[in-house]
């Protein structure tokens, strides 16, 4: 078969590492001919694609980012995207396409699955926000470098008795800064699905620091918290070709906010890209490994419209439908575990 794959969204540590298994085990045991389209969608549209052997894709199990490139090229926000798209497939011979990405880029999948095109996906996202599945790659990578960053600040807190507000990515689910709250020892974890309360946040940061126990504290914020309505005032920020509002700001606003009303030095940090950049860790080359060679599983059994999946540790499938239908959010259970160390 002629296997073409693309990364579209944002990119995570572990995209080189199923492309790779996808090649290997494509090549070796079915005897596939593999290609990659640059840039996600723009590439397919484009008809702008590189071949992908067992030779190229040597070297890249521990190389972050996505030598394919990436983009958030939208086909339905093209006129007769999608039309290009099967034109594309056509005149490049591609049998098989496996689209590895997020919300978005396997929204587009499901739709062009649904008209037809023999498509499958592979969860990807330092958000850990698609359904289906108990976890998607880059996430365990993202969770590490938050928590090793948090690692850092406490003791540069200590040493000033300061507030430190983190700031961590995860749109509008809030599993990264849910995780790496826990993992760091956080005093207070804010995250989208529970709107916060301004006062709250600093009743119980004086809480800590006027018994005199501590006089440090480390707030971890998700892009996407919000104040419960009329709290505190947020700028909205710029939209993407899948409607997404930019996100990010948060943290400088709180930190501002919590100095003024507690009187304690505060910082912030954000985090940003750092988190989506460099190496896997070991648990995501695994994980994106099994994806890589259950996408080329699925795609000589023409599983068309799935998506391989984690769930109860086994590699599964489950339809695109189900996985784009609703974002997965942080379960309360696990934000209950997070609540019993804030102060
Ligand atoms: O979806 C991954 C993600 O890193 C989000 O956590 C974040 O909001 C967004 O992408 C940032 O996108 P960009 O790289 O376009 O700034």
């Amino acid at each position: 078969m002629r296997v073409a794959m693309l990364t579209g969204g944002g990119d995570c540590p572990g995209l080189n590492a199923v492309m790779r298994a996808v090649v290997r085990k494509g090549e070796r045991q079915y005897g596939d001919e593999v290609v990659g389209f640059r840039d996600g969608w723009r590439g397919v549209l484009e008809g702008d694609l590189m071949p992908l052997t067992v030779e190229t894709m040597r070297g890249t199990l521990p190389r972050g980012g996505t030598i394919l490139g990436s983009s958030r090229t939208n086909p339905y926000k093209v006129d007769g995207g999608p039309d290009q798209v099967r034109a594309s497939l056509a005149e490049h011979g591609i049998d098989a396409l496996v689209a590895i990405g997020g919300e978005d880029t396997l929204g587009v999948a499901h739709k062009l699955s649904q008209e037809g095109v023999p498509v499958l996906g592979v969860p990807k996202t330092i958000d850990n926000d698609l359904s289906g599945t108990e976890l998607t790659f880059g996430f365990d990578t993202a969770v590490q470098i938050c928590v090793d960053a948090i690692d850092r600040l406490h003791t540069t807190a200590e040493s000033h008795n300061r507030v430190m507000v983190v700031e961590v990515m995860g749109r509008h689910a809030g599993h990264i800064a849910a995780w790496s709250g826990i993992a760091g020892g956080a005093t207070i974890t804010l995250i989208p699905e529970e709107p916060f309360d301004i006062e709250a946040v600093c009743d119980a940061i004086r809480h800590r620091h006027e018994e005199g126990r501590r006089l440090a504290s480390i707030v971890v914020v998700s892009e996407g918290a919000t104040p419960k309505e009329g709290t505190m005032q947020l700028q909205s920020g710029d939209v993407d070709a899948f409607g997404h509002v930019r996100l990010g700001g948060i943290g400088t606003v709180l930190s501002s906010e919590i100095e003024e009303r507690t009187g304690f030095e505060t910082r912030v940090t954000t985090l940003g890209h750092v988190q989506r950049g460099g190496t896997p860790t070991a648990y995501d080359r695994v994980l994106a490994t099994r994806f890589g060679v259950a996408a080329i599983d699925a795609v000589h059994d023409g599983a068309w419209g799935t998506m391989v999946a984690l769930q109860g540790g086994r590699i599964v499938r489950v339809s695109l439908e189900e996985a784009v239908g609703s974002l997965k959010l942080v379960e309360p259970e696990l934000y209950d575990v997070a609540r019993v160390f804030f102060e």
